[in-house]
């Protein structure tokens, strides 16, 4: 079965079942609501769902299926071997306080097993974890009883949070789940004690295929506070996984989702030589989830981002000329486009820009990457000084050097980047206090105050998914640019002038404290979207630091009273860019 005939049952089985089909949402979320903004890309089926998982209505009603695109970057360094990608699918349907476990259990149930309509998988190779109970919430024998009509008891595990608790993140909603599990050797593993269970899960001869969460708390800083108004369920399964699974083979990079890609690639290069085939497999990843993200207008830059985009498209051309790949041999965005095409036309209608923002990148890295192998070859051995000043990756450097037999001390390589960052974000706080040069002049100072208060005035009215996107203080006047994608309304920008105006009559102190960034972190203050931050950071406080009605990460300096600030005006409120607005304000 074709992972695309896997796509479609997947939808039309839970369309029978009542279900409203969603389009994928864009992987770049956009600031509507909820936590979207906190992450850089979408990296779960359930993450554009969140405002209507906490409760508000869906226009679409209460069961939803799609298959949402989604880019996890954390495992980035994973990526090659069986079961890791940076762009995967992620098949999921959701009830909106309407059905709960039986109905989710039996449908997952006949989804993978059944023949005409399903996958039909083999019941005999299934096995399922349930939530163990903890403080808070119990043991899921509610999920064991309805699993017992499929499945024999002794295949249902019990696993505590680390495995069994779902929650996209400290303030989310969140809940027990139940997975599934699909065995992947040959003569079948059969029947096992909960020991061996994990043994072969740490072994990867099952793996897990569907994860089915019963969505009923709402957590804040990690910590269950309520109940949520409805029982929610919110599934998971990797369209990738599943499709191993459906077609026999032991790598996700094995599925007709990569094969043409690897294929392709192997038309250049012996794919039989040592790591050949890891290289490939990053290769055709990088390049798939580029397209993607170039598709969603997204292009190279040196920041958030922008910046995965470049490391991305920069790893896969590294890899692809450490392969003897050079240049325009390989035409992967084509293969990617057609493969896509159907589910996601935006793919094919972006064709043309995809091609043009890959192809000026491409020649943008060309010319860094040969001048690093020649600077390289003359002796130069700093990865630091090659990845600053040529672009050149660390484990490019480390390639190279191994195979003189030479060592890289990426200790070193990781300080000097660190202080590196370090200094880039003072040029950076710097620039916010608008030019170097003005960082004593007590106009800017007192601006860059109001700029904190502002801050936190359009977080209370607007909402606490308002985030920084940026900012620029001159001697005259502040700019921020924040997410929101709506226009304020008059009365909106009336009361964030008058909460400003409130605290700056207050004469609230203004003091600061140096902390390690997971206490600040704690402490919920404010960062700017995307920043990186050093272990130690200073976080500035508006008010009595205990109930501070402003936190933020920040290198001052700043009023020591808001007293002092005079009076505020908004000067003007306006788009700055899509699903960010910008704000021109004064002091007078
Ligand atoms: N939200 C759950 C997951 O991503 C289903 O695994």
């Amino acid at each position: 079965m074709s992972s695309h005939e896997i796509r479609k049952r997947f939808l039309d089985f839970f369309a029978y079942h009542a279900h409203t089909i969603l389009p994928s949402a864009p992987l770049i979320p956009h600031a509507d609501g909820g936590d979207r903004a906190l992450t850089l890309f979408n990296v779960a089926g359930m993450q554009p769902l969140m405002p209507y998982l906490l409760g508000q209505a869906h226009p679409d009603g209460k069961r939803l299926a799609n298959s949402q695109m989604c880019i996890r970057t954390i495992d980035i360094d994973e990526v090659g071997d069986n079961t890791h990608a940076t762009f995967f699918e992620m098949l999921g349907n959701w009830s909106l306080g309407d059905y709960y476990k039986a109905e989710s259990i039996a449908w997952s149930y006949a989804f993978l097993t059944d023949t005409e309509r399903g996958l039909g998988l083999d019941p005999a190779r299934l096995y399922v974890t349930v939530f163990a109970g903890n403080d808070v919430v119990p043991r899921d024998d509610e999920a064991v009883a309805i699993w017992k009509q499929y499945i024999p008891e002794h295949r249902i595990y019990f696993r505590d949070e680390k495995d069994n608790w779902w929650t996209a993140g400290p303030d989310s909603p969140a809940g027990p789940s139940t997975e599934m599990f699909y065995d992947l050797t040959p003569e079948g593993l059969g029947d096992m004690d909960a020991a061996a269970f994990e043994r072969a899960d740490e072994q990867q001869h099952i793996v897990e295929v569907w994860n089915n969460v019963f969505m009923a708390y709402r957590q804040e800083g990690g910590i269950v506070v309520a109940e949520l108004p409805h029982k929610n369920v919110d599934t998971g399964a990797g369209l990738e996984r599943l499709t191993s699974v459906v077609q026999g083979v032991r790598s996700i990079y094995d599925t007709d989702l990569f094969q043409s890609l690897i294929d392709h690639i192997g038309l250049h290069t012996d794919l039989a030589q040592s790591d050949a085939m890891r290289r490939a497999r990053i290769i055709a990843d990088h390049t798939k989830a580029a397209c993607f993200l170039i598709a969603e207008g997204l292009v190279p830059s040196s920041q958030e981002r922008g910046y995965i985009l470049r490391r991305l498209i920069r790893r896969a051309l590294a890899h692809a000329y450490r392969l003897g790949i050079h240049n325009d041999a390989l035409d992967l965005i084509t293969l990617i486009v057609e493969m896509y095409s159907d589910a996601y036309p935006l793919l094919a209608e972006q064709r043309d820009t995809i091609r043009h923002v890959w192809d000026q990148e491409k020649n943008k890295f060309s010319k860094t990457l040969d001048k690093g192998i020649h600077a390289f070859e003359k002796g130069e051995r700093d990865a630091f000084t090659l990845f600053t000043t040529y672009g050149f990756p660390l484990e490019m450097t480390k390639e190279l050097a191994a195979e003189k037999g030479e060592y890289i001390n990426e200790v070193l390589f990781a300080e000097k980047m660190q202080a590196h960052q370090d200094a880039s974000r003072q040029g950076a706080a710097q620039a916010f206090k608008g030019g170097l040069a003005n960082t004593d002049d007590p106009r800017v100072i007192a601006l860059h105050t109001a700029h904190h208060l502002l801050l936190a005035a359009l977080q209370q009215v607007l909402g606490a998914s308002v985030v920084q996107k940026g900012s620029n203080i001159t001697e005259e006047r502040l700019r921020i640019d924040f997410a929101y994608d709506q226009k304020m309304t008059d009365e909106q920008k009336q009361t964030v002038s008058e909460l400003v105006q409130q605290w700056i009559h207050a004469d609230l102190p203004v003091t600061s404290m140096r902390m390690p960034k997971t206490q600040a972190e704690a402490l919920g203050a404010q960062m700017e979207f995307g920043q990186k931050y050093p272990d130690e950071v200073t976080v500035y406080f508006i008010g009595d630091p205990d109930h501070a009605i402003s936190k933020e990460f920040c290198g001052g300096p700043h009023v020591d009273r808001t007293g002092v600030l005079g009076t505020f005006r908004i000067l003007k409120e306006e788009a700055s860019s899509q699903g960010v607005r910008r704000i021109k304000a004064v002091l007078a």
